[in-house]
């Protein structure tokens, strides 16, 4: 076979981000909106990508020089630098075709570049007949997530990955699939795109700053991370929700949140939502509400009245898969 169709999925952040990058658990479920990876062998020597959502029509790299350029567009360094690390790794070199589709925007902060990273190198070790195993292709999608954006703890690889609701610790130290019974959200979108990098950087530097303050927060927020882990298994969405909002007033103090949020999360909340908080990096991006199904309609009017647009998800999605 020359050519592999794979799909995977997005994240949602629910519990313990920034602190993750501390080493502190996180728990993160996958998101059913996905990613579409099809990646061809071609008779060339180059990588050419076609990814219309990231303004890519028809991106050429000749496959000796991976990864070399200083101007890799944006769009193309997560697919150029999986690409150079799977050749490296396995010794292979060929030329390939690659064409990504999103049913979701690289603006929600769904963990865009890591779904592309962990279909492209899925798609080539089923094309180069690898096999690789789930942990094989965390560590090279983390290696390559690790080169072009120099931080983060990898979280979101193991949702594009394994699927599901997963409680994780950076770098992959655990990887432990979750047994959710029912967790029904709301996701609202601020409009406002954050930058992942940045918001850790911003973090560090209050880090550095304070650090034994900033440490006790991340010791709070881990504590209720384990308690959320519980209160999920358990099907207990009220104490759930109440440890949302714990986590949501923890990162307000790590200075993450936006006033967009806020007005979003208060007005879900007002709605009558167990509980709310951000989802991911901050200072933008989304938010989710954990609800009762039979007030979805208005927590969903709330947070659309207030200027949040509403995003249709659902969680516990299929992790990476051949189409
Ligand atoms: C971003 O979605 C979540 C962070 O914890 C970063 C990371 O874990 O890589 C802020």
């Amino acid at each position: 076979m020359s050519k592999i169709e794979v799909s995977t999925p997005g994240k949602l952040m629910l519990f313990g981000e920034h602190s993750v990058v501390y080493g502190r658990p996180c728990i993160v479920t996958a998101a059913d909106q996905r990613m579409r990876v099809v990646v061809e062998i071609e008779k060339s020597s180059n990588l050419q990508l076609i990814a219309p959502e990231v303004g890519l029509s028809n991106y050429l790299q000749n496959i000796d020089n991976l990864g070399k350029s200083q101007n890799i567009p944006k769009g193309a360094r997560f697919v150029e630098t999986a690409v150079k690390n799977f050749f490296e790794k396995y010794n292979i070199r060929s030329g390939l075709k690659i064409e990504t589709r999103s049913e979701f925007s690289s603006k929600f902060g769904f963990g865009s570049s890591s779904a592309v990273t962990v279909g492209v190198i899925k798609a080539l070790s089923e094309l180069f007949k690898l096999e690789l195993c789930k942990q094989e292709l965390f560590d090279l999608s983390y290696k390559t997530v690790l080169d072009v954006q120099g931080v983060g703890s990898g979280f979101d690889l193991t949702a594009a990955i394994w699927g599901g609701t997963i409680y994780f610790k950076t770098g992959g130290e655990v990887i432990e699939p979750i047994k959710v019974l029912e967790f029904p959200l709301v996701v609202g979108y601020t409009g406002i795109k954050a930058d992942t990098p940045t918001l850790i950087r911003q973090v560090a530097d209050l880090h550095q700053k304070n650090e034994s303050e900033v440490e006790n927060i991340f010791d709070q927020i881990a504590i209720l991370t384990e308690e959320a882990k519980k209160a999920l298994m358990s099907g207990d969405l009220k104490t759930a929700g109440r440890l949302m909002n714990l986590n949501q007033e923890l990162l307000n103090q790590l200075g993450v949140s936006t006033n967009k949020l806020t007005v979003l999360i208060e007005a879900a909340r007002g709605a009558g939502a167990y509980g709310a908080k951000l989802s991911g990096a901050g200072g933008g991006d989304c938010m989710i509400s954990l609800i009762q199904e039979d007030n979805r309609i208005e927590v969903e009017e709330a947070i659309t009245k207030v200027g949040g647009t509403v995003l249709k998800v659902e969680t516990n999605a299929e992790g990476v898969n051949l189409k």
